[in-house]
């Protein structure tokens, strides 16, 4: 951490100071301890503006970018569980800049995103119409043009709960699975609540959280990636990956869902059980001896240590995943804000890390390069063999929505 020198009126210390700060995009701020500038922090937003222009101009009208691989733009139809994410980003964008053109941007894909408020077949809900229509909401206020959109597409989601699990299921298949990553879909359900008066939504978001708790973590507050239920009494089937390098690993980024699912459900219930489990998870992830010095987390906690048996031994090891950085680094700024002391200090700088380190090579592209994307290296899915060492366009939402977090902070 940087302080200040202790005589701080002398020149020459100011002088190295200010040089030091520079050379590290760092500046003090003696109140709080921050350590990333406001200049730092605009010019990544800067040229992600620039850089989510060039990805404007590859992608098709009835699409949404999704990645980019072999040199080719890969998009997806509204259907895909990523939908929500480029919209959000640009809606974020907008919000930073002002620039109309990014708010028009978002609007055309809201426009074919819309009919995914009917889609009973996913539980990405959230996913797909919280980030999109959510951040529309939130910047515009245009309850008139948004309101009934994401009522309807939150009824279609708590279609998919069954009061016997007390959980959301995630997909089709298996028996009744549910997965770490829906935690992220329950922002949707307590908005829902607020934005209709009924605290149906809610309440299945607290019960789906608790499910959660019991089930998915393991006594040193790692998760399990799937729990496969019987919907006949509530029993589980299964505790399976399907992400991840094996069922008992860490897969890296449900570990990011889940810290930031709880995060968030502190944030909107006040429940201290919930702020006491994410800090937890916390310690899981910033405590993990498989944590890289630049805190961009292998694509699993466990890849470097996998025996020689297992499938990805022999190439994935040491694949990293941007994309739970992204979502990490959001988190924590998040959670640094309801702890004190030291210990919000410590998650401050820890997601102050990650930022820095998304901020720069390997993970930052250059301006006009990489399709489009402004972060490359994430991993979709090492086991189902896709989307492996590619930007991820939730990398870069989740990356975005960091530093207006950040940029929020210094502003307040
Ligand atoms: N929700 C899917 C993923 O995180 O890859």
């Amino acid at each position: 951490m940087i302080r200040p020198f202790p005589n701080f009126f002398q020149p020459i210390g100011w002088c190295m100071l200010l040089l030091i700060s520079a050379c590290q995009n760092r500046s003090v701020d003696q109140d709080n301890d921050r350590q990333l500038s406001l200049e730092f922090i605009n010019a990544q937003l800067d040229d992600a503006v620039a850089q989510i222009k060039v990805l404007a101009d590859s992608v098709p009208a009835d699409q949404l970018p999704r990645t980019f691989q072999g040199d080719s733009s890969v998009s997806s139809a509204t259907e895909w569980w990523t939908s929500g994410f480029y919209p959000g980003s640009l809606l974020y964008l907008y919000e930073y800049s002002g620039d109309e053109q990014l708010l028009q941007l978002a609007k055309d894909k809201l426009t074919i995103l819309e009919k995914e408020k009917y889609n009973k077949g996913t539980h990405d809900l959230g996913f797909m119409l919280y980030c999109s229509f959510g951040n529309a909401l939130r910047l515009t206020g245009d309850t008139a043009a948004y309101k009934e959109i994401l009522l309807t597409g939150a009824a279609s989601l708590i279609s998919r709960y069954n009061p016997t699990v007390k959980a959301i299921r995630s997909w089709e298949g298996w028996t009744y699975p549910v997965i770490i990553d829906n935690m992220m879909n329950l922002e949707f359900l307590t908005q829902a609540s607020k934005l209709s008066g009924d605290t149906k939504y809610r309440d299945i978001a607290v019960t789906h959280a608790n499910t959660t708790i019991k089930n998915h973590y393991r006594p040193d507050y790692s998760s399990y990636h799937v729990v496969d239920y019987n919907p006949e009494d509530g029993s589980i089937v299964a505790k399976k990956t399907a992400q991840g390098a094996y069922d008992e690993s860490a897969w890296a980024r449900g570990q990011a869902w889940g810290l930031y699912g709880y995060v968030m459900m502190y944030r909107e219930t006040g429940d201290e059980t919930y702020l006491d489990f994410a800090k937890n998870i916390a310690s899981f992830i910033l405590n993990h001896p498989n944590m890289p010095d630049d805190l961009v987390p292998y694509w699993d906690f466990n890849a470097p240590d996998l025996p020689a048996d297992n499938p990805y031994a022999a190439k994935y090891k040491t694949y990293r995943d941007a994309s739970t950085a992204s979502i990490l680094a959001s988190a924590l700024i998040e959670l640094s804000t309801y702890a004190e002391g030291e210990e919000s200090a410590n998650y401050l700088s820890k997601a102050e890390r990650m930022l820095e380190s998304l901020s720069s090579a390997p993970y930052k592209a250059a301006i006009g390069t990489n399709g489009g994307f402004i972060l490359q290296h994430s991993v979709g899915s090492i086991p189902h063999g896709g989307e492996i060492d590619v930007p991820l366009t939730y990398a870069d939402y989740y990356y975005i929505e960091a530093l207006m977090r950040y940029k929020k902070l210094l502003e307040k």
